[in-house]
């Protein structure tokens, strides 16, 4: 087995050799030397090269393309290669393929068109694990072992008669009988009473509204289910490869949320997730940052691997543009910033066919005089002085909360406000924290909050008993919480927590709310300062002081913002989204009533995070601004590889300081 790279920060990504002659092997092996690629992951689409027929294996390419990985001092994340069953699978077994909402059939011809709940499927899969585990088990050039892919990237939820079946057993083992269930989903209502397991069935389409807790539940259910299914390939992994660490690629990103990463995190040895830019966002590297802070919550703090982004386009956005010069290493160096300890790519080698061929790669179309490869090559240079960087933690005093459960309820059916996308209020908390220089983890409600200055508990519609006294014990023992309307509605099986909202956090905030008046798309309202917008509330203070006001219509004069004593701490409520300037004035309050200051003085638009070792600190900067930025630090940059007393950056420039 190889260790890890320890002497740098990891650099590498998908290796698909099988669609490359032999002799394309070779280059790839000097190109890789020449970028400073010190890792690959093998295979994960390899499932019809390895096994072309039931039970006949044919191993031989992958052990020339180890081997030659070997000679070359590259470590390898191998793949189970079980994310894609090959033709002729499906072909013998078309019941393994998933079936959507409305019935229809997700045929093969794409990739992942398996049923999460398929034993067929499970039974074939875990037959090519075992027969990599036992032929790789003690390959020199075997580091980690990557489990499948991507898991619910394509097919969760899946509807067909296999997973209703799988979800009744779920049930079962879930609640004590099915009165349990009727109570729990409400089924008093709409005449929806079940009187025996087999008449439940997943939340297919149906006429209008579906019963939001059956909803919840079968995305518990199919999250359940595929964390089940890695556990049964792990444990093969255990079983045949024993010491080599294992893991699975999650994907982060704020717009995936198939599965609850908070469950599945203590199942990794370490934690690898993707990320990709999405240009088309408002703020798209602020939502890199958050997706990287949040990887970071799920990891539990310690360093954790970006095991794939793109050097430049991607494939799969209606308009897929080129990174700009130098965007490669910023973005690569954002997550290092936010507790990367590895810099993936998907993947080494641009390809010729297939749906990703303009999906870039770290060797693009152009070959290797190219502007493209340079700069990984660049990369690849700055990656191998940073391995001074690796095991250290971020510093964070703030907590900002996030739990997939809580937005999944949050986006069921027949809402006060279909605008109200889950991540928004606390992505736009994030962002204008990140304009200041302060860095958060974004964690879950179950995590340790009692180190955190400030707690912010943005749109946790639903929420537990047990995460709202951990909330409450927060302010009491001294944080300055913030908690955002449409927090604390409902219970764990998304019912209303009655009395006046916010439910959960009532008294904790001194407030009470009879009703919600949501804004129009477009609508804003005046405050005493600023403007709110999606949403405005009826405040009735109890205990809590008024720090502002709505200025305008039905509820001028209202409180809009509000803060309560509790114990140690405070406890602040926004019953609005206020636009961003007075929200960060808000924050500005906040974070100054906590005493958290930045990570360094920066200008607006010049990202900072401290990153701290038991040998040093290191600090990330990069500018995100048109002009240059001057910042001060001594101590000695990674990235130029000088001695400095300030930094100078140029737009879409980036340091990692060694601070003196
Ligand atoms: C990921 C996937 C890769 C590749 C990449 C393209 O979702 O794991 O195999 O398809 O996206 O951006
Ligand atoms: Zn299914």
């Amino acid at each position: 087995m190889r260790p890890w790279p320890t002497d740098r920060i990891a650099l590498g990504g998908d290796y698909n050799p099988e669609q490359w002659p032999r002799a394309t092997w070779r280059e790839d092996m000097a190109l890789m030397r020449e970028a400073g690629v010190s890792f690959v992951t093998l295979g994960v689409f390899s499932w019809s090269w390895l096994e072309p027929a039931k039970g006949e294996y044919d191993f031989g390419w992958l052990d020339e393309v180890m081997g030659l990985l070997h000679e070359n001092g590259i470590a390898v994340d191998l793949a189970t290669a079980t994310a894609t069953p090959p033709p002729w699978l499906s072909a013998a077994h078309p019941e393994i393929l998933p079936v959507d909402r409305d019935g229809h059939t997700l045929w093969p011809g794409s990739r992942q068109a398996w049923c999460p709940s398929s034993p067929v499927y499970r039974e074939h899969a875990l037959a090519l694990t075992t027969q990599l585990a036992r032929h790789y088990r003690d390959h020199p050039a075997l580091a980690l072992w990557h489990v499948s892919n991507e898991y619910a990237c394509h097919n969760l939820p899946c509807y067909c008669d296999t997973c209703a079946g799988a979800f009744r057993r779920w049930l079962r083992q879930r609640y004590p009988g099915l009165d349990a269930v009727n109570d729990a989903w409400g089924t008093a209502f709409w005449s929806q009473r079940y009187t025996d397991w087999d008449q439940i069935l997943p939340p297919r389409r149906t006429t209008t509204f579906a019963n939001p807790t059956h909803q919840l539940d079968f995305a518990r259910f199919g999250s359940d289910t595929l964390l089940d299914f890695f556990r049964e390939e792990k444990a093969v992994l255990v079983e045949h490869s024993p010491g080599v660490p294992v893991t699975t690629n999650f994907m982060t990103l704020t717009h995936f949320r198939h599965l609850d990463y908070h469950d599945w995190a203590p199942e990794q040895d370490v934690v690898s997730t993707d990320h990709y830019v999405i240009e088309s966002l408002e703020h798209p590297r602020a939502e890199l940052a958050f997706s990287a802070d949040l990887t970071r919550g799920i990891a539990g703090g310690a360093p954790w691997m970006l095991m794939e982004h793109s050097t430049s386009a991607v494939n799969w956005q209606p308009v897929n543009r080129a990174k700009a010069p130098g965007q490669t290493i910023r973005d690569s160096l954002a997550h290092v910033a936010r507790g990367a300890d590895t810099i993936g790519f998907f993947q080494w080698r641009q390809s010729r066919a297939g749906s990703e061929k303009f999906h870039s790669a770290l060797v693009p179309h152009a070959g290797r005089d190219s502007a493209r490869f340079r700069e990984v090559c660049e990369l690849g240079a700055i990656a191998g002085r940073l391995g001074e960087v690796r095991g250290s933690r971020v510093e964070a005093d703030v907590a900002i909360l996030w739990d997939y459960q809580a937005g999944w309820a949050a986006s069921g059916p027949a809402m006060p406000s279909g605008d109200l996308e889950y991540a928004l209020v606390g992505q736009s908390i994030h962002r204008l924290l990140r304009g200041r220089g302060i860095t958060a983890d974004v964690v879950h409600p179950s995590a340790d909050l009692t180190a955190y200055r400030v707690v912010v508990v943005p749109t946790l519609y639903l929420v537990r008993d047990e995460h709202a006294a951990a909330i409450a014990a927060a302010a009491e023992s001294g944080a300055q919480v913030l908690v955002t309307f449409f927090s604390g509605i409902s219970d764990e099986h998304d019912h209303v927590r009655l009395g006046g909202y916010p439910g959960a956090f009532r008294d904790l905030l001194g407030v009470r709310v009879e009703e919600f008046f949501p804004l129009l798309p477009g609508e804003t309202v005046a405050l005493s300062e600023g403007t709110g917008r999606l949403w405005s509330e009826d405040v009735t203070p109890t205990t809590a002081e008024v720090l502002g006001v709505y200025a305008e219509g039905p509820l001028a004069g209202r409180p809009a913002v509000t803060r309560a004593r509790a114990g140690g701490g405070s406890a602040w409520y926004l019953s609005t989204l206020p636009d961003d300037q007075s929200l960060d004035a808000v924050l500005g309050r906040i974070v100054t009533a906590a005493g958290v200051s930045p990570a360094a003085e920066v200008a607006p638009g010049v990202e900072a995070v401290r990153r701290r070792g038991e040998h040093g600190s290191w600090l990330f900067l990069a500018n995100d601004t048109a002009q240059e930025q001057t910042v001060e630090v001594a101590g000695h940059d990674l990235v130029s590889d000088r001695p400095v007393g300030s930094v100078v950056l140029e737009p879409g420039g980036v340091a990692v300081v060694r601070e003196a």
